[in-house]
């Protein structure tokens, strides 16, 4: 009885506990599979979160295409056992709650199947008690990931998030059947009202015998303080809907993300028969058509990441280090908020967001009845999205860190008619971005199928939650896009069309606007692409072909796709329009899949602010000199060059007034940040947002040094690398159980080697192993499980599990090592 898991909990209250070890798992199908008496002895056992497809080979004939990660799909079965008490009837209701599976995953316990669902990135949960019985059974997941390609990034395959076993009283709150709206204190206050906070509890309960019960909801501080309570005065059987009042209300903000918890108790004569705990703050913002978005009476920008759901090497498997690292990492470069593009997040990402002060915006689908791709969710759209929807916002609405609904991306319904069904992937990508002609938009006074749609779904979103506003990721910027049409989106989402942004107080009169989605650039880390002030376009037009043999991109700011546009180009917009609420780039951080401009054995993004490895690129330090208030100074590329080579060096930098750039010693004069002229952003060695030396290279050292009013503020200095010598690892980031270790080629004195590509081995000794390895490089090939990376710009990632130290050989360097405590 390996996969095993006694149950023998308490009758009353409410257990919900992690179902997620000892898993057994098979990449095979069979319908018997499901069967209680099903031989899995020689499967594999394993914990969830797990994703098949990141342990495959990438493959040029993997159906899911360059697109989405060039990596397998298939159909996978998981079992586990599940043993209850031998004697006795069940008394208690047993519920199975599955965070995310990818995808059409059907259930099945002791054989009888409990449920399907199809859509990957929703969660969901089912009552399973009628299917349980005394001692042993066995639950059964069927994933079927083998329709492909069914989306245009990578998704992974399998149970890839979190599995929960929930036992509760047959009298208990209903699934996300708890709801807290939080208002804040008036923001300023008012003599009486002052700095009280009020909170609504809308609580449903499921109560077969109709019992009596009492309901009571305790506040409880961050510090675990009881700062408020109540129980309801009339004994009822469904629940009801009660006001609390909290003294002192702390806000939540993204400098001070404090939250509360709302403790809710059905009581029945005089005992705790069930608890249920949520999340909440207190926090009041708007979105304004002239001076963009407010939140606690401060006016500012959001300073937001489209993200994926992969964890680069780690795959799509959830894995709360990695999340909390990238989360970090972004934090640090002063992303305030996060869109999860584009589909529903991890419950984590929610609640990460919630401690850590990041605004979420929150996306439901990337396409509704018309295709994206092949096989992808517009096949079960006209099914499940009332569901999906539904769920997502049942799921999420208490949460502090969500502000707004995100309807879709880009759906092909903005326009009368799109043809993409007949298209491949990359094409389908492609015209996406693409413009349509005026034949395709609304006409005056119509209101079409498409707008009703949106209607439709704006509706399911209010029927829940009328809290916050619905925006939509719209690549037509013309209010004739039929979603605009509507009437039912409250703010006005652009993705790309930053010219198109002057026109919005005129096309779009009273409405906020935001950019859903912006920029696009595309970027390898360490590859310079000279002269520094041409900017690439690839491809130049959507729909030609680009290639360059060298598969990859550039790290000045200086090269995007034919939509988009450099990370300077629109930051300049969204700065210098009070109106322009922000903007979510794309991406944070590089992901598996999407590849553009390049295909397979391209397998990865460039469009990452942060490469997959979790390495900053250097626009990284361009948000950080912007969006924080510490003051820094980053100076760019490095320097080993060809004597004589004509380099571009660019630096970034805050809390000063000038920089001067030496070359061994000798000045190579002072520079300042362009002022701004409102003549809009043009590409240069300097603008307003960089400042760069065309110099001649000499080896030594080129050092960068900042002043205000005269004082030195920071300084950088970078020398020329001599031969590779050493293998140099430290931590980059550790986590509860996984460690992220920077693994870097240096010369004998420490300088890192920036052109260095030496395979390098890794092992393991200790109680956990190696997860995986990355580089960054778009076209690595090596397995992301394989314990040994080529550097790629003289660097590489290797991640581990838990206690234990890591070697790291090569054929010519010296070997090194790092203890994981
Ligand atoms: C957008 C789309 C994203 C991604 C991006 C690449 O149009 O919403 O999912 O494909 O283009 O530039």
């Amino acid at each position: 009885m390996v996969a095993a898991i006694v149950v023998a909990m308490a009758v009353q209250a409410r257990e919900r506990v992690s179902f997620d070890k000892g898993w057994k798992f098979a990449l095979a199908d069979k319908p018997e599979m499901a069967n209680a008496d099903f031989n899995d002895s020689r499967w594999r056992t394993l914990d969830v979160p797990h994703d098949w497809a990141i342990e495959g080979d990438f493959y040029v004939g993997n159906p899911s295409g360059a697109g989405g990660g060039a990596l397998p799909g298939g159909i996978g079965w998981y079992r586990k056992e599940m043993v209850l008490p031998q004697n006795g009837n069940i008394r208690e209701k047993y519920f199975l709650e599955f965070d995310g599976v990818y995808m059409n995953a059907t259930v099945y316990v002791n054989g009888q199947n409990v449920g399907y669902r199809p859509y990957g990135y929703s969660s969901f949960e089912y009552d399973i008690t009628a299917y349980l019985k005394a001692g042993r059974n066995v639950v059964a997941v069927r994933v079927d990931n083998s329709d492909q390609p069914n989306s245009r990034w990578y998704s992974g395959c399998g149970i890839y998030r979190h599995v929960w076993l929930t036992k509760t009283n047959p009298i208990h709150v209903k699934h996300w059947g708890v709801r807290v709206i939080s208002s804040p204190p008036k923001v300023g206050g008012g003599r009486g009202g002052m700095n009280k906070g009020k909170i609504f509890v809308e609580v449903q309960i499921e109560n077969p015998s109709k019992a009596k019960v009492a309901i009571r909801n305790t506040i409880i501080s961050k510090e675990g303080e009881i700062v408020a309570d109540q129980t309801s005065p009339n004994p009822s059987y469904s629940g009801g809907e009660f006001g609390l009042t909290v003294k002192r209300a702390r806000l939540w903000s993204c400098d001070d993300p404090y939250i509360y918890k709302v403790r809710t108790e059905v009581i029945e004569n005089g005992k705790v028969v069930d608890t249920y705990e949520t999340t909440t703050g207190f926090r009041e913002f708007k979105f304004d058509a002239k001076t963009g978005f407010w939140l606690n009476g401060k006016n500012f920008k959001l300073n937001g990441v489209c993200e994926h759901h992969d964890f680069g090497c780690l795959g799509a498997a959830l894995n709360e280090d990695a999340l909390h690292r990238k989360l970090t990492k972004l934090k640090a470069m002063g992303v305030n908020s996060i869109r999860s593009s584009h589909n529903p997040p991890a419950p984590e990402l929610l609640n990460m967001c919630d401690t850590m002060g990041l605004i979420v915006m929150d996306e439901s689908f990337d396409m509704w009845r018309r295709k994206k791709t092949q096989n992808d969710y517009a096949r079960f759209f006209v099914e499940w999205h009332e569901r999906d929807l539904s769920d997502l916002i049942l799921r999420d609405r208490n949460h502090p860190s969500v502000l707004m609904w995100s309807i879709g991306n880009e759906v092909l319904e903005q326009w009368s008619s799109a043809e993409a069904d007949t298209l491949t992937l990359e094409q389908a990508n492609l015209i996406l971005n693409a413009g349509h002609d005026a034949s395709t938009l609304a006409k005056d006074g119509e209101l079409s199928v498409q707008s009703l749609l949106t209607q439709h779904l704006a509706e399911i979103v209010k029927r829940y939650d009328t809290s916050r506003p619905i925006t939509a990721g719209c690549n037509e910027p013309s209010p004739g896009n039929h979603l605009f049409k509507s009437g039912a989106i409250d703010i006005i989402g652009f993705n790309y069309h930053h010219e198109w942004v002057k026109d919005v107080p005129k096309n779009f009169p009273g409405k906020p606007f935001i950019f859903s989605e912006s920029v696009s650039a595309l970027q390898t880390r360490g590859n310079y692409m000279m002269p520094s002030d041409s900017v690439f376009k690839a491809p130049k037009e959507w729909w030609l072909p680009y290639t360059d043999p060298s598969y990859m991109c550039s790290s000045y700011d200086n090269m995007h796709a034919s939509w988009s546009s450099t990370h300077e180009e629109t930051w300049d917009v969204v700065k210098h329009n009070d109106f322009v609420g922000g903007q979510y780039i794309w991406t944070g951080f590089d992901y598996i899949g999407e590849p553009t401009p390049y295909g397979f054995p391209a397998r990865s993004s460039y469009f990452g602010i942060i490469d997959l490895a979790g390495f900053p690129k250097d626009t990284y330090y361009m948000y950080q000199s912007e969006w924080t208030q510490k003051s820094m100074l980053h100076l760019f590329p490095h320097w080993n060059w060809v004597p004589g080579d004509e380099i571009d060096m660019w630096c970034y930098y805050s809390g000063a007034d000038e920089v001067e750039l030496f070359i061994n010693g000798e000045s190579q004069g002072v520079r300042r940040k362009a002022e701004y002229t409102g003549e809009g952003w043009k590409p240069g060695l300097c603008t307003e947002y960089h400042v760069g030396w065309r110099v001649t290279f000499d080896p030594g050292e080129v050092k960068a040094v900042s002043r205000k009013n005269g004082k030195v503020v920071c300084e950088q200095t970078i020398k020329t690398a001599g031969a590779p010598e050493c293998i140099r690892m430290s931590v980059d980031y550790k986590g509860k159980e996984t460690t992220f270790i920077n693994v870097e080629v240096v010369d004998k004195d420490g300088n890192l080697c920036p052109w260095a590509e030496d395979m390098i081995y890794f092992d393991y000794e200790g109680e956990g192993g190696i997860l995986g390895t990355d580089n960054g490089c778009q076209t690595s090939m090596e397995r992301f499980t394989a314990p040994k990376r080529k550097a790629f710009f003289g660097k590489c990632l290797v991640v581990a599990k838990g206690k234990g130290s890591i070697t790291a050989r090569s054929a010519t360097l010296k070997p090194t090592w790092i203890e994981i405590e």
